[in-house]
């Protein structure tokens, strides 16, 4: 396995609009941010991934972008921007900028020149279409609600948006396109910042067809998703933009790419493709989603989840992985994955110690070092994302959910319980905003903050720092080798990785419930040792372990 410093880095993502408020106007900036570099590094982090603070109108929080080579107002200025990369890099952190270039927002001027005419120049900048009579050019449905086109009258065409009508879907199929794409990042790139997360990338090539995508009976809308993930040219796209851009700067990449699997990742990310460094794929936290996807919000089963992250940890031709239990889009993970109530401190730790310990680039998500949890707003008025208020129409009022069943899959899959502020203190607003914040704040911070797990030895912050600094102590860690075991073992996720004479042995039990480990006996040793657990652990006899609710214990057994 070749030697790369973004293998062997851990990740923090900062969703800017919840970090911290440094002018009490209720938006984290840019500012805020530069306010916690220190407390981001020492908790033993290397690269901070950005999501979008680029010019934006928020329709979807700056994931519509106007102006790719200026900052979001309420965020701040270029000037702050550079101070922020010039205090992060003093610290040796990194900076990765998120890309959103599968689309750009209708405020850009590409879009209104676009639409101007059916002969502007900047029309094949977007994917435009006749309608089919009344209707539009084919069936498929947007990722936040309602058709994925745009009827327009000015020039009495369609428009495509894949997600919001705010967000019209570039045409990559237009080389100038790409150029102005590709200037843009090298544009950042000789500002000095270290990478790239590329937004739905693996949909930049639609089938140019457009056909209509399956539908059943019930369904309000065809199957898009044949047509636009791992279109026909995304190979194509990627290594162009690799050899014109990525490939001149010492940079990262990782690509976000929903319905990817593990075959199909080795096109983007295999050592000889020159395209992507890592992906998020999405399987694991697809586990769960039924008929409406994610609003049907059925368990998760923990065969499933082993299955699914041990095929990924075996990539082939050198594929590397990103770990990731949550982001800005999913859940909070110990809420997920693990349980928030009577055992929130023991699973947030365990879930720590399951993902760091495996093979790939762990990423942290902001608030999850501390255990931070879903949110229960009662009224709906309280929620601000898009995806989830259309959701909750189309579902209610069209298809005729029940109301009470829809708030209770908010609850437990809208991606506003990622996007409440950080909880810094026990002061108002948890010491994000002196102001009004712009989503409410978690009322569990009270208890559930940084600063009182600052002082708490045993808290969930202070396991985060033990376990990001022993990936600094053990290349084991980053390059070993995985092996699960148990694999039929519906408890116990337990797996070891394997380097020259050493072995990690990795035990994390997933209930509430008091279960036995037995170790298989083909997992020979001389010596043992603990490296990081979750509970006090008493001797070092690991043959046969009780292991209590959530438990997690690390050895290193040298052979
Ligand atoms: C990605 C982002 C998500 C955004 C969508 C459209 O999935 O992570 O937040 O809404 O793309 O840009
Ligand atoms: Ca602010």
């Amino acid at each position: 396995m070749k030697k790369r410093w973004w293998k062997e880095s851990v990740i923090y993502q900062i969703y800017p609009r919840s970090f911290k408020d440094s002018n009490g106007d209720g938006i984290g900036d840019l500012r805020g941010i530069v306010e916690k570099l220190d407390y981001i590094k020492e908790l033993g982090i290397d690269i901070i991934w950005l999501s979008p603070i680029y010019k934006s109108p928020n329709d979807d929080n700056g994931y519509d972008i106007s102006d790719y080579q200026d900052i979001m107002n309420e965020f701040g200025t270029l000037e702050d921007f550079e101070v922020l990369l010039s205090e992060a890099h003093k610290r040796n952190l990194k900076i990765v900028m998120d890309l959103v270039v599968n689309h750009s927002s209708d405020e850009h001027k590409w879009f209104i020149e676009s639409k101007k005419s059916r002969d502007n120049p900047y029309r094949d900048y977007y994917i435009w279409k006749d309608g089919k009579g009344e209707k539009p050019p084919n069936n498929w449905g947007s990722f936040f609600s309602g058709s994925a086109w745009q009827y327009d009258k000015t020039t009495e065409m369609y428009y495509l948006h894949l997600f919001s009508p705010k967000q019209p879907d570039l045409n990559w199929e237009n080389p100038a396109v790409r150029k102005e794409i590709y200037d843009m990042m090298k544009w950042w790139l000789d500002k000095g910042i270290d990478g790239f997360r590329m937004d739905v990338i693996n949909m930049i090539s639609k089938n140019q067809a457009y056909p209509d995508g399956l539908k059943d009976e019930e369904d309000l809308y065809g199957n898009k998703i044949p047509y636009v993930i791992n279109g026909s040219r995304v190979h194509e796209f990627l290594q162009e933009m690799n050899s014109e851009v990525l490939s001149k700067y010492d940079i990262m990449t990782v690509g976000e790419t929903g319905g990817v699997t593990p075959e199909e990742v080795i096109k983007y990310v295999g050592e000889n493709r020159k395209e992507l460094n890592m992906v998020f794929q999405f399987q694991h936290v697809d586990l769960g989603s039924g008929e409406n996807g994610k609003w049907d919000d059925l368990p998760f089963e923990l065969l499933s989840l082993k299955k699914i992250m041990t095929r990924w940890q075996k990539l082939e031709d050198e594929g590397w992985n990103s770990l990731y239990w949550n982001n800005h889009d999913q859940p909070r993970a110990v809420s997920r994955f693990g349980n928030d109530e009577e055992y929130w401190q023991e699973s947030a730790k365990m879930l720590a110690t399951c993902l760091h310990m495996m093979r790939g680039t762990p990423y942290i998500y902001q608030g999850e070092e501390i255990g931070m949890t879903n949110v229960a707003f009662v009224s709906l008025e309280d929620y601000r994302d898009l995806e989830t208020l259309n959701a909750f129409k189309e579902l209610v009022e069209e298809k005729g959910k029940d109301p009470k069943v829809m708030m209770q899959a908010i609850y437990s899959r809208s991606r506003d319980n990622a996007r409440t502020p950080v909880q810094w203190d026990t002061s108002q607003n948890a010491g994000f905003t002196s102001g009004t914040p712009w989503i409410k704040v978690n009322p569990n911070y009270k208890k559930l903050n940084v600063n009182v797990q600052l002082n708490d030895e045993n808290s969930i912050l202070n396991y985060y720092k033990k376990i990001i600094k022993l990936r600094k102590d053990h290349p084991i860690i980053i390059y070993g080798e995985y092996e699960l075991i148990l694999a039929d073992n519906p408890h116990i996720y337990a797996y070891i990785r394997i380097l020259n004479k050493h072995k990690l042995l990795v035990i994390c039990s997933f209930t509430k419930e008091h279960t036995v480990f037995e170790l298989p006996d083909n997992i020979t040793h001389k010596c043992v040792k603990l490296l990081i657990n979750n509970y006090k652990v008493a001797d070092d006899d690991i043959k046969k372990m009780e292991l209590r609710p959530y438990e997690a214990r690390v050895y290193l057994l040298e052979s």
